[in-house]
């Protein structure tokens, strides 16, 4: 049976400095997880604290808010079959010193801040998260 889903996915700014933007989203595409909206945004650290509610109460919080919107991104919805779990499976382990051969981390991940890509962990949060930066499907 079939199971189309959609996430959110961000390319974070250690990799866009890098101009690693079309590597990235030929990874997803070739993976069979299409891009129905791409954007290139400057957060602040306001919004990126606002997107990472959920990890507030955590000891890295105040960093990874600092971290997100200290450059441009690029968020993306992406739509295929079972996508939240594909896209977190291409993306590899939070820790790149941890991630499987040939995912995105293990490919470009510098550190575990420095991790190149964001994904949704379940659908309920896919909704979510596209809602948060695709308002009226822009
Ligand atoms: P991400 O998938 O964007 O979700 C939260 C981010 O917090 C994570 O990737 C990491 O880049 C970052 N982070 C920093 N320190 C930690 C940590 N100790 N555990 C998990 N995530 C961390």
């Amino acid at each position: 049976m079939s199971n189309l889903e959609q996430t959110l996915s961000i390319i974070k700014p250690d990799a866009v400095e890098r101009n690693l933007i079309n590597e990235i989203k030929k990874i997803f595409t070739s993976n069979k997880l299409a891009i129905k909206e791409t954007k290139k945004i400057h957060i602040t650290k306001d919004e990126a604290a606002e997107f990472y509610k959920v990890h507030q109460s955590k000891p890295f919080y105040n960093d990874l808010c600092g971290y997100l919107s200290s450059g441009p991104i690029v968020v993306m919805i992406l739509e295929g079959e079972d996508a939240v779990i594909k896209n977190r499976k291409i993306m590899g382990s939070t820790d790149p010193k941890d991630a499987e051969e040939n995912t995105i981390r293990k490919l470009y991940g510098i550190s575990i801040d420095k991790n190149s890509v964001h994904g949704s962990d379940s659908v309920e949060n896919a909704k979510k998260e596209i809602n948060f930066f695709f308002k009226n499907g822009q």
